[in-house]
């Protein structure tokens, strides 16, 4: 198996947030069952509203990132029982099917029980839209469950990470 490049992409317009906190755990457990992987991040509170400027370099510099990836780790807070709209807005600048080749694992947090399928339901298949595949099901979370969320996430990425890096 070839190294895995494991990037992770934070569609919270806050910084420092638990979904920041919840997509970083994820890659790290991913990184410890996959042979020599090393791991990226793009932080869309970072770029904010320049998402939406196409001749913005840092977000197409985010861009590029996001297609050296092997394996993505998506993850946003559901807003409106989907995805944050900066998060759209990011993926928006990558042309259909560009994710082609690539892994990606969506994660939503969230505080309504009631949406958890959202992540299956909404996410997943924008990420197929991009041309990624989505091996396994998407995770939500629940604002209750983020303090238990790093072991859990040990436990999933030794369930499911042979899973993403073989497509
Ligand atoms: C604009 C907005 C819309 C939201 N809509 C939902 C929703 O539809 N379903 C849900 O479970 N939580 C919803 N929430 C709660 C957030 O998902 C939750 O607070 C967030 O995941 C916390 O993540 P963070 O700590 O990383 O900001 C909403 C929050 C905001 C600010």
């Amino acid at each position: 198996m070839s190294p895995a490049r494991i990037v992770t992409v934070v569609g919270n317009p806050r910084p420092a947030s638990r979904t920041h906190g919840l997509a970083r755990a994820l890659a790290v457990e991913l990184a410890h069952v996959l042979p020599d992987a090393t791991t990226g991040e793009v932080d869309l509170a970072a770029l904010g509203p320049r998402v939406l400027d196409q001749a913005d370099a840092g977000a197409s510099a985010a861009v590029g990132q996001v297609l050296a990836a092997d394996v993505l780790v998506v993850a946003s807070p559901t807003y409106k029982a989907t995805y944050s709209g900066l998060l759209k807005a990011f993926l928006d600048r990558l042309g259909t099917g560009s994710l082609a080749g690539k892994t990606a694992v969506p994660v939503l947090l969230g505080g309504a029980p009631n949406h958890q399928l959202a992540v299956d339901l909404h996410f997943a298949p924008l990420l197929l839209e991009l041309g990624a595949a989505v091996p396994v099901r998407g995770l939500f979370v629940l604002e209750s469950g983020v303090e238990d969320f790093a072991s859990f996430a040990a436990e999933w990425a030794a369930a499911n990470g042979l899973a993403l890096a073989r497509g």
